[in-house]
């Protein structure tokens, strides 16, 4: 179903502290930063082989990054694992009887189609799918 992990997301309080710590203390080289209003989220990407860490601070107090900060401190928030068929993905996993989050794909990061699964569904961990644009 999936090729590979796209990404592991990581809730911070301080987008600049955070990137300097990656980028400066595990040598990892920043690709991308934008601000995704669809999440109300600034994100980071930091290169990892051909995966990233995620870093994510709100920009909106009612994201989930908000309420994930408050409830549980800055940490590890999401697995994103890729696909080329993101609707196939989903309809599998309705069959299945896993429990979405996002029924429909949303826009995330590079203009990339995401949609979140239940941790109740996944052992636990917030679980993305995430279906990259096209020349990403
Ligand atoms: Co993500």
């Amino acid at each position: 179903m999936f090729g590979e992990i796209d990404h592991i997301g990581v809730a911070v309080e301080n987008l600049d502290d955070s990137i300097a710590i990656y980028r400066d203390h595990l040598g990892m080289r920043v690709q991308h930063r934008e601000t995704v209003d669809e999440f109300g989220v600034e994100a980071a990407l930091l290169e990892i082989g051909a995966a990233h860490v995620e870093l994510l601070t709100p920009t909106k107090p009612d994201s989930g990054v908000a309420k994930f900060l408050e409830r549980k401190g800055p940490g590890m928030h999401h697995v994103a694992y890729r696909t080329d068929d993101i609707e196939g993905v989903l309809d599998r996993m309705r069959e299945e009887g896993l429990r979405l989050i996002d029924e429909e794909p949303r826009t995330g990061i590079q203009d990339s189609r995401v949609a979140f699964v239940h941790p109740k569904s996944t052992g636990g961990v917030l679980t993305e799918i995430v279906q990259p644009a096209e020349g990403h």
